[in-house]
């Protein structure tokens, strides 16, 4: 059989999990124009081919610009459920044993929308998959960092109420001129809310900004990281301290942050002693989901089974959950590579 077949098969069965995902991403054209006719909110686009068409980025905002756009037809507690429950249906089937969803609440608020609506209607989703399909989940809150820190501070108030359900708080949105060490003061108070904290950072802004969010925002892992290869020491001190960096190898193409996925660090990066985890970022614009994301890369860069299987563990080790639980998934994805030697 085929090398690449072989190889397809094999990332395709192999227990892991998600840890950078942003669930208004998920946000598949079909059910959005659903939404929006049950809303009775109008799209800009007349079809769902069209409106794939649109899907042509040159950089971060540009997607953004049309990432917000889709978002704005969710209103109801149902949505939110609907578009969560889409997700996790489709992961299931991709092997994804747990997952850590990030979500936006400003650009939801901002429209008038409810904390409660948006957060009830994706923790719905969330509690029903586990019962279901054995999905784990976390649930990690977004700050949009274009945003000021008082929207930012205003969003956390109404996020700690709910603190049973949010596990940690990130940052997403445009990151040139928004850096990390503009959210210090929020972070700080997350964390002293019992918020673990994650950043997006070296997307598209500079390995300085990957020392802010180590330094000044503590966080656990950095969410892309790929411009940490312009800093030494920093790489030096993300090996030392074992930071995991979730990367996103067909969002790094779609957002050009790599020309070609031939060119992507990846492989660099786990040779250097980082600790490399792959995910879909916004599947529904970038063109796949996980296992298209490990497929795509393994392919580009030639990975073999045993690289695979390191970044299946990685996702398990950098994730949320608690060692008793970690051990569980370690032994599936050990069982696995047994069976498929
Ligand atoms: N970067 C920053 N913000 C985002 C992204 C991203 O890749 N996806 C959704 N919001
Ligand atoms: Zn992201």
């Amino acid at each position: 059989m085929n090398k690449d077949f072989l190889l397809e098969n094999f990332i395709n069965g192999i227990p892991k999990a998600e840890l950078h995902l942003h669930i208004e991403g998920t946000f598949e054209p079909e059910l959005m124009f659903k939404i929006a006719k049950r809303n009775n909110i109008s799209i800009k686009y007349s079809s769902v081919e069209e409106l794939r068409n649109a899907y042509s980025f040159n950089n971060l905002q540009d997607f953004l610009n049309i990432y917000y756009a889709g978002a704005n037809v969710l209103v109801t507690q149902e949505d939110f459920y609907d578009l969560t429950k889409a997700y996790l249906d489709k992961v299931h089937l991709q092997n994804v044993q747990h997952c850590e969803i990030f979500f936006d609440p400003q650009t939801h608020t901002s429209r008038g929308i409810g904390f409660g609506t948006i957060i009830n209607g994706i923790h719905k989703a969330l509690v029903e998959a586990k019962e279901q399909d054995g999905i784990t989940s976390k649930l990690i809150m977004c700050f949009l960092r274009d945003l000021d820190s008082d929207s930012a501070m205003k969003t956390l108030e109404e996020a700690i109420p709910f603190k049973d359900w949010i596990m940690a708080v990130g940052l997403d949105s445009a990151e040139v001129g928004n850096p990390p060490s503009k959210f210090t003061e929020i972070f700080n108070h997350a964390r002293n809310n019992g918020f673990i904290t994650v950043a997006h950072a070296g997307e598209e802004g500079p390995a300085d900004y990957i020392w802010e969010a180590l330094d000044l925002l503590k966080v656990s892992r950095i969410d892309h990281g790929n411009n940490s290869l312009d800093d030494k020491k920093l790489v030096d001190e993300l090996v030392r301290l074992k930071v995991p960096l979730t990367i996103c190898p067909l969002s790094n193409y779609k957002l050009r942050v790599v020309k070609d996925l031939k060119n992507h660090p990846l492989k660099k990066m786990m040779n250097m002693g980082l600790v490399i985890t792959i995910n879909s970022d916004d599947p529904a614009y970038f063109g796949g989901y996980i296992n298209e994301n490990y497929c795509a890369i393994a392919e580009a860069l030639e990975l073999s089974k045993e690289d695979i299987y390191l970044i299946a563990k990685n996702s398990i080790n950098a994730s949320f959950l608690n060692d008793n639980e970690k051990e569980l998934l370690y032994k599936k994805v050990d069982a696995y590579m047994e069976l498929n030697k």
